[in-house]
């Protein structure tokens, strides 16, 4: 038999069983359910009350409203916490429904930047050269006079060194900021032995400003020192260089110059970017774009780190980072850099 029809035995109880039954089926909302279990199982709900009163009950009611109660007061729980769990889940799926996001709609595009070109090239000239070998050393940027002339055999008298070309730090007249990153040859050197393959990358700075000259600008050293190193190896290594960076089909040359840490000295030129050799504007004719200083590291300066002339020899080079910046994408002005002109920097 079940619970309904036995509850048949107490009017009362069966009553109550309708009446509950009806009004916890009715429940739309969590607070309409709660209002219904107070009603019907609450402390003060009738069924309480008359199980309570048991014991005032005749004698022969007693077993019945006891039995038949607290299984009445079972079942409602049960019949409460099914409609709940039917309520929540019909709460969320309401939710769900209201809630629902369109993820195939096009996103809020947001602006998004990116590396300054100066950096890109930077990073460019870093990746081919440790992809030959060379690892990356850094020094500082506010430097000695010795590690930025006198070790680099600059001696005192030398241009470079007058007021007109360097800041010098006021109070300080043996610091000045950097004018090239030569000197970190000179820290590596007096710390390590030979064989060693360094480029160093930084910031250097000079009394300069004008549409290819900023007093700050951005520098890339190279230092290779080992046994029998000769000329022919400097080329090699920077042919690959320029090669990686402007496109396989450009020649170098190398043009006799004068750098004090070098002995013999170079300027390497790149065959024109723009006509290829031939003769254009941008090469005043002569079909050669200068991109880089270097030559065989000068006995003078292997002397100031103790390292043995007869034993080792060295080659070095430097390049602006501006400046091949400048020749790969055809700038004509090295200001345009730090101009901060997103315009034209979010062309690269
Ligand atoms: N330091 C030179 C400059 O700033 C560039 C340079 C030329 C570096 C020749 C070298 C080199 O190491 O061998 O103009």
């Amino acid at each position: 038999m079940s619970l309904e029809q036995e509850l048949n035995q107490h009017a009362g109880l069966k009553a109550i069983f309708d009446a509950a039954m009806v009004d916890i089926e009715k429940a739309g909302r969590p607070d309409e359910l709660e209002a219904a279990r107070v009603k019907y199982l609450g402390r003060k709900s009738e069924l309480s009350l008359l199980l309570r009163s048991i014991p005032e009950l005749p004698q022969e009611e007693r077993p019945v409203v006891g039995k038949l109660g607290n299984q009445l007061r079972a079942h409602l729980e049960q019949s409460l916490a099914d409609r709940r769990q039917e309520l929540e889940g019909g709460e969320l799926e309401a939710r769900l429904a209201a809630e629902r996001v369109d993820i195939t709609l096009p996103g809020q595009p947001f602006p998004q930047g990116h590396l300054h070109l100066i950096t890109q090239t930077m990073w460019e000239i870093e990746d081919i050269f440790t992809g030959l070998g060379y690892r990356i050393a850094e020094g500082p940027e506010v430097e000695t006079d010795y590690y930025n002339f006198t070790a680099l055999n600059t001696p005192e008298g030398h241009p470079a060194r007058s007021e007109h070309d360097t800041f010098f730090i006021e109070g300080h007249p043996d610091l000045l900021l950097r004018t090239q990153t030569s000197p970190v040859q000179v820290r590596v050197m007096e710390k390590e032995e030979p064989p060693i393959y360094i480029i160093s990358p930084g910031k250097v700075y000079r009394r300069d400003s004008d549409a290819t000259h900023t007093p700050m600008f951005q520098q890339v050293e190279g230092l290779a020192v080992d046994r029998n190193v000769t000329m022919a190896d400097l080329k090699g290594t920077l042919e690959t260089f320029t090669k990686a960076m402007f496109g396989a089909q450009r020649e170098i040359r190398m043009r006799p110059h004068f750098f004090p840490f070098t002995e013999p000295s170079v300027e390497i030129d790149v065959s024109c970017l723009i006509c290829g050799g031939s003769g254009c504007r941008a090469c005043k004719n002569s079909g050669w774009l200068e991109i880089l200083g270097a030559g065989m590291v000068d006995p003078n300066v292997f002397d100031f780190v103790d390292y043995d002339v007869d034993e080792v020899q060295g080659f070095a080079f430097g390049m602006g980072v501006e400046r091949i910046a400048m020749l790969k994408h055809r700038m004509t002005d090295i200001r345009m850099f730090y101009d901060n002109d997103l315009r034209l920097l979010g062309q690269f």
